[in-house]
């Protein structure tokens, strides 16, 4: 078998992921794949340094894992010009139709080029004639470039596991052209939904000139490859196994006696302010507006651990929330009932499928999101006999897919409050009818799946 390289910002940390089993969705993908291949993972150490060291850090592949990974060190300037800056407040606002919050300066565009030719400078000698490329997510569009530039002609791919935006929006980005003819360097695109396809090939066709011919073939910027949808998954079998477990775990008996028998209700983000959360908890607070009933019946779990904490929108979303959670919880809550329970803590995998599982009702409620794989473990974590009801945004990817949810514009939030109702009020025999439905959607496009699926078509083009 061909070895594959990965190649993105970050690099799970191996041992601890494989040991904890606390891996997402991604890792699994990844780590499965490199296994299968013996890999190599490239990537960011996730240390930021003043003088990094000047070549990259190398481990041996170990018998549980036998690939290597690659990491190297970034300095506090590329740090903030290309992580905090380019990556994140330029390109992630983008990608995500929030132009509005783009802080758009010119040289975090040089520090992101920087970082990406420098990842590649150093990827280069470790790669093999034969070695089939895979690079991941918006950090690295320059790389394809760069790699064709030092003379790889190895196959490479690239998976955007943001939205790819309209052709309109994405040409806000000053160097939107830049990017699109450095992506063209590959032989293989993929994206999460059709959605985002039609949007890329408005792209090419309108914006770059370019030309898309039938069996996803395009031609642009002087260059020929395919584009495709690939959307990302879970391994369903092996997340229900973790909630079925994790359901009799200790900590899922004292969620279970801290609430009393109230019905809980869900969500697990980053703090992130594409996820919708604000809108998320005025629909909770519309919910016990309009139906007073569920007052002291009804407790609502947001879990949102910290993320990107320099950049400066995301300590305001933080602030947002802070202000309204403590409203709904000064309005609502009794002696003995805290309507709203807000966490800024990630929990284990294992004991988050529990979570799930024990949940009536899970709110995925993004205002914008690639796929969104909560909303998938979800549905994994249900107990077929009793399963709970999943309230879905129709903006995050896997509403392409998975349609028996209850699907909600999170804008309207009181409408989704109203989702909620009919969520908590459904009969067993419709949740029954539409988890049936959503979990053989899962089972039928699984992790491996979308791995197998893309690593053929960058074989094949
Ligand atoms: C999104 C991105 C990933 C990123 C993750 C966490 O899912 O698509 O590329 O790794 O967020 O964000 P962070 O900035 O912490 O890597």
């Amino acid at each position: 078998m061909r070895r594959i390289v990965i190649v993105s910002n970050r690099v799970a940390p191996v041992n601890e992921t494989a040991s904890k089993g606390a891996t997402g969705g991604l890792a699994v993908a990844i780590l499965d794949t490199l296994r299968e291949s013996n890999g190599l993972w490239f990537g960011w150490s996730g240390n930021v340094r003043e003088a990094p060291v000047a070549s990259p850090a190398i481990a041996e592949p170990t018998r549980d894992n036998p690939f290597e990974t690659v990491t190297v060190d970034l300095t506090p300037a590329e740090h903030s010009g290309y992580y905090n800056g380019y990556a994140n407040r330029i390109l992630w606002p983008v990608l995500h139709y929030r132009t509005d919050l783009m802080e758009y300066h010119s040289e975090d565009f040089r520090t992101y080029q920087r970082v990406n030719a420098n990842f590649v400078s150093q990827l280069v000698p470790l790669l093999r004639e034969d070695d089939l490329i895979w690079l991941h997510d918006y950090h690295l569009m320059m790389a394809p470039r760069d790699l064709r530039q030092a003379g790889v002609k190895n196959r490479i791919g690239f998976f955007l596991h943001t939205p790819f935006p309209s052709a309109e929006v994405f040409a806000t980005l000053p160097n939107h052209r830049e990017l699109i003819s450095s992506l063209c360097h590959c032989d293989l695109i993929g994206f999460q939904t059709p959605g985002d396809l039609r949007a890329f090939e408005d792209y090419i066709t309108h914006e770059a000139g370019g030309q898309v011919h039938t069996n996803e073939e395009f031609e642009a910027f002087g260059r020929q490859f395919r584009a495709q949808v690939f959307p990302i998954s879970i391994d369903p079998e092996a997340f229900a196994g973790a909630a079925r477990e994790s359901s009799r775990s200790n900590i899922a008996n004292r969620l279970r006696e801290s609430l009393d028998g109230r019905a809980l209700m869900v969500g697990v983000d980053r703090l992130d302010y594409s996820k919708g959360l604000p809108e998320r908890f005025l629909s909770f607070e519309h919910l016990l507006d309009r139906y007073p009933e569920n007052r002291r019946r009804v407790t609502f779990l947001q879990i949102a651990p910290y993320s990107r904490t320099e950049v400066p929108e995301y300590k305001l979303i933080r602030s947002r929330l802070e202000g309204l959670s403590g409203r709904i919880n000064g309005r609502f809550s009794e002696v003995d009932w805290t309507p709203l329970r807000y966490i800024n803590r990630g929990l284990a995998r294992k004991t988050l499928a529990g979570v799930l599982r024990h949940s009536r009702v899970a709110l995925v409620t993004p205002l914008r999101d690639g796929m969104n794989l909560v909303a998938k473990e979800y549905v994994a974590a249900q107990d077929p006999e009793d399963p709970g009801v999943l309230v879905l945004s129709r903006f995050a990817g896997a509403a392409h897919e998975l349609k028996e949810a209850l699907i909600v514009n999170p804008l309207d939030y009181e409408n989704t409050g109203e989702a909620l109702q009919r969520a908590l009020s459904m009969s067993l025999d419709e949740r029954k009818e539409r988890w049936s439905a959503l979990m053989e959607t899962i089972r039928q496009q699984d992790i491996t799946a979308w791995r197998k699926s893309f690593i053929a078509a960058l074989k094949a083009h």
